[in-house]
């Protein structure tokens, strides 16, 4: 079974994009000479499983971010929705998440990079998710989409580590023991 792992900023209040999935708040800061550890995570990723709202954001990036395979978790999405560009690069699954982790674990993907909120509460609800590493931005924008909420019982995590930066980010890691 391949292990979920999330790399994600937040504001302090919880939230990883505006309601219209607007990331002003976190792209229009200036983070220039610091290394949050970004690069060091995905290298340790064998691919990157996102939901299908985050895969709509990313989509319109150009150039695509990503040089991990993708794999865009969706019942509504199908191949024949990718954009051309990216039809070597993205997959579409519609897989409940431990199918769709053990499909994974059958190609050889020990460690997934699992992104997007409502993505990453059902893998976390699913005992998916050994590691969290949570940037929080020091900013409250008031409403969004949250990370956090309607996970069912209590999750203990484990905390490993918690940083600063000069920007004011703090970043805090956490490990998730298997359920
Ligand atoms: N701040 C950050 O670091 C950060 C990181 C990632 C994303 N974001 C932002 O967050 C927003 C997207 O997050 P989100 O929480 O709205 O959505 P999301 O988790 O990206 O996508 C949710 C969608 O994925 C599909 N899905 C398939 N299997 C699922 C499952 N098992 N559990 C839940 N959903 C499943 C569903 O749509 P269908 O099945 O209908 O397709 C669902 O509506 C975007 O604006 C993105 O840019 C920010």
């Amino acid at each position: 079974m391949t292990e979920g792992h999330v790399f994600i900023a937040t504001s302090l209040d919880g939230f990883i994009a505006r309601p219209d999935h607007g990331l002003d708040w976190l792209t229009g800061r200036d983070f220039s000479g610091e290394d949050h550890g970004y690069a060091a995570f995905l290298a340790e990723m064998d691919g990157i499983v996102m939901g299908s709202a985050t895969f709509r954001t990313v989509a319109g990036f150009d150039p695509w971010p990503y040089a991990l395979p993708v794999v865009v978790a969706s019942r509504s999405m199908t191949t024949a929705d990718l954009p051309p560009a990216l039809s070597q690069r993205v997959r579409v699954m519609a897989d409940p998440p431990a199918a769709l982790m053990a499909r994974l674990g059958a190609e050889g993907w020990q460690r997934a990079y699992v992104d997007g909120g409502a993505l990453i509460r059902s893998f976390l609800a699913a005992g998916l998710i050994r590691r969290l590493t949570i940037t929080t931005v020091p900013v409250l924008i008031g409403a969004g989409r949250p990370l956090f909420g309607g996970t069912g019982a209590d999750i203990a995590l484990h905390h490993a580590e918690t940083r600063s930066f000069p920007s004011g980010l703090v970043q805090s890691t956490y490990r998730v023991p298997a359920p």
